[in-house]
């Protein structure tokens, strides 16, 4: 895609950092004359494209029709009911904003299939317009501001088909009786249940009043009191300001259990006990992050375990992360997921990527952050395995993006971000920090993450603003280790510099030991010792297999492990795509079930694809898929239709 990048010319560069941060560190738009002398930037951050969309402006959010700008979102007060049978929130959203420019006369906000009924400001209605819509950045609306710049109240709906909320019949939960629903906001979702300003660069405070059904609890990202009367109508209030897409909210069969003093976990009551016990060390997880990185800012942290329908792994939503229940294996190996959902309470939650470009400070410093988390609570060998397999899955990306896509600071001007989602940012972004961290060391590293993480405490910033950090701190103080030539580097240019840290583990070197002999026919699968192997083991022997495997192979390690049937759903993965591969027949009843039992995108994405490559794969895919479908998040069928088409 990118053919050539071509460094800035000094004008181009200064009209950029001039449009590019205001003198208190928040991102802003609005053009704010800074010194010329800060244009004395090293750092390429924009590429003329073939696509000939010009200079990228780094502090302008591609992905909100909104003009924060402008006028600014500063609070929301919701009340909605939540209609299952229509399958439609109902209800008013109450805007409280500033004008950064006086003269400002218009509001723009962010709506995708939202029914504005109108819009009022002390009783008086208000005149409006709805822009017509486009594919995934939605529809602006209009509002023509009063003269007092007083509250106003927008009377809306949300559509069935709101791209950021899922409405789950009682059979698609684990208790089968009542119904469930849940929102996912992040990337440009929130604006399909809520009308705002859908920008990471715009912070809210917000409360909320959510009307359900009274045998169900809703739950959001904000402050939830675990003892709160199940009537049907629960009030929240989230002081704290947030972008937008982290605004969440579920409504279910709940019930909650404490974990630790500041931790719990909400689920349905047949999942309870088994997440409580899976996840019972996350106030260690937490415990530990605070004494590295700071105090955690955001009061308590519980989880809620969604039902398998819920399309990513976690969600960081403040408070509240919103958890896949697949990751609950009985023996905690995959609760590296509740690490990273955790660590976006520094990177991510309090620290914001200002655009969706800048995704990497949020994702790359979380790994980072994940990586160290598990290597203080569960020791060196589970952290070393971890990090071997991230590196492997990062790799596998890089052979097969396009150059563009590898940059860490991405363009994704005219794309829709759910579609260029990959391990670029996290993997990639976390191996950036690694190497520095080994060129300054550990503790030198900590000591400047800590600082970091309290200098933009509740801010949202650029990728450039960023590297100016680096230019004042590290840059200055290991003058002799680092250098923006190599960063640079790191930041804006496609795969991996030579001589980056390549992580490796003395765990996996009998499983390669193991897998070789077996290949050579110089041992029998079940002559292989797996009795101690640890899930991660199992992955990467089952990862690093030849692409092409006879059906006698197949067949041998499946009736040495019966992995057909593997209950862990990271090594079923695994085994399954290995299957689609090479056809092995007797895994495709499992597979059938798999596609039809878990809506996780991660897992159930690559088997599509690679079912989608030959005719009876996509024959079989395709059944999956239709009978799927109704039970899939609005995000795992766009994923995936295209394949199955
Ligand atoms: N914030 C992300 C999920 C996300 C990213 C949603 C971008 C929409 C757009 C979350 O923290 C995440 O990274 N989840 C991963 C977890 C994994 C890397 C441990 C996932 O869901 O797989
Ligand atoms: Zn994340």
């Amino acid at each position: 895609m990118f053919k050539k990048t071509i460094l800035l010319s000094v004008a181009s560069l200064m009209v950029l950092l001039i449009s590019a941060c205001g003198d208190n560190g928040e991102t802003q738009s609005e053009a704010t004359p800074v010194a010329v002398q800060t244009a004395k930037l090293e750092t390429p951050s924009e590429v003329v494209t073939e696509r000939s969309l010009g200079v990228i402006d780094a502090a302008k959010d591609y992905h909100s029709l909104s003009n924060p700008d402008q006028v600014r979102v500063t609070h929301i007060a919701l009340d909605l009911t939540v209609d299952f049978d229509q399958k439609v929130m109902r209800g008013t959203a109450a805007i409280d904003y500033k004008k950064i420019n006086s003269t400002a006369q218009i509001l723009i906000l962010d709506t995708n299939d939202l029914t504005i009924n109108k819009v009022t400001s002390g009783g008086q209605e208000l005149s409006f317009k709805l822009q017509s819509g486009d594919s995934f950045l939605g529809s602006a609306l209009e509002i023509t501001l009063p003269e007092s710049d007083a509250r106003l109240v927008i009377d809306y709906a949300t559509s069935p088909q709101a791209s950021g909320v899922q409405w789950l019949t009682p059979v698609q939960t684990a208790g089968g009786k009542q119904p469930f629903l849940f929102t996912q906001a992040q990337a440009t979702h929130a604006r399909s249940f809520i009308p705002l300003q859908d920008s990471p660069q715009v912070r809210v405070t917000y409360e909320a009043v959510i009307r359900t059904p009274k045998e169900l609890l809703a739950v959001m990202s904000a402050s939830n009191d675990p003892d709160t009367k199940r009537d049907g109508v629960y009030e929240f209030n989230m002081p704290q300001a947030v972008p937008s897409y982290l605004i969440a909210l579920a409504v279910g069969d709940l019930e909650f259990k404490a974990m630790g003093e500041r931790t719990g976990v909400y689920a349905e009551p047949s999942v309870l006990e088994a997440a409580a016990a899976e996840f019972e060390d996350t106030e260690s997880m937490l415990i530990s992050t605070e004494k590295a990185y700071g105090p955690y800012s955001w009061d308590r942290y519980d989880l809620l375990i969604l039902p398998p329908s819920f399309p990513f792994g976690g969600m960081e939503n403040p408070r509240l992360s919103f958890i896949t229940p697949t990751v609950i294996a009985g023996d905690k190996s995959l609760v590296s997921l509740i690490a990273h959902e955790l660590a976006h309470s520094w990177s991510g939650n309090a620290v914001t990527n200002a655009t969706w470009r800048d995704l990497w400070l949020n994702e790359g410093f979380t790994t980072y952050l994940t990586y160290r988390i598990m290597e203080n609570v569960y020791g060196t060998d589970r952290f070393k395995m971890e990090a071997v397999l991230g590196y492997q899955d990062l790799e596998q990306d890089l052979n097969t993006l396009d150059a563009g896509d590898q940059i860490l600071a991405i363009d994704l001007r005219g794309r829709d971000p759910d579609d260029v989602f990959s391990n670029i940012p996290y993997e990639k972004g976390a191996l950036f920090l690694r190497e520095i961290e080994h060129k300054i060391g550990r503790d030198n590293f900590d000591v400047f993450l800590r600082n970091y993480f309290e200098k933009f405490a509740f801010q949202s910033i650029t990728t450039d603003q960023f590297l100016e950090h680096l230019k004042g701190t590290l840059l200055v103080d290991h003058a002799d280790k680092l250098s923006i030539k190599r960063i640079n580097q790191w930041v804006f240019e496609a795969g991996i510099p030579e001589a980056a840290p390549k992580p490796s583990s003395d765990a996996f070197s009998i499983v390669d030991v193991a897998r070789t002999n077996w290949l050579a026919g110089k041992l029998s699968a079940d002559a292989i010792e797996t009795e101690k192997w640890t899930v991660h083991q199992w992955l990467y022997f089952l990862n690093n297999m030849p692409e092409a495997m006879s059906d006698a192979n197949m067949t041998a390690l499946d009736a040495a492990f019966d992995l057909t049937n593997s209950k862990n759903n990271e090594i079923a993965h695994s085994w399954l795509l290995m299957s689609v591969v090479n056809w092995y027949e007797p895994a495709l009843p499992r597979l059938h079930e798999y596609l039809t039992s878990i809506g996780r995108n991660k897992l159930v994405k690559p088997l599509y694809r690679e079912l989608s490559k030959t005719a009876e794969g996509k024959a079989l895919g395709r059944k999956a898929f239709e009978q799927a479908k109704p039970g899939y998040h609005p995000l795992t069928v766009k994923a995936n239709e295209g394949f199955m088409k």
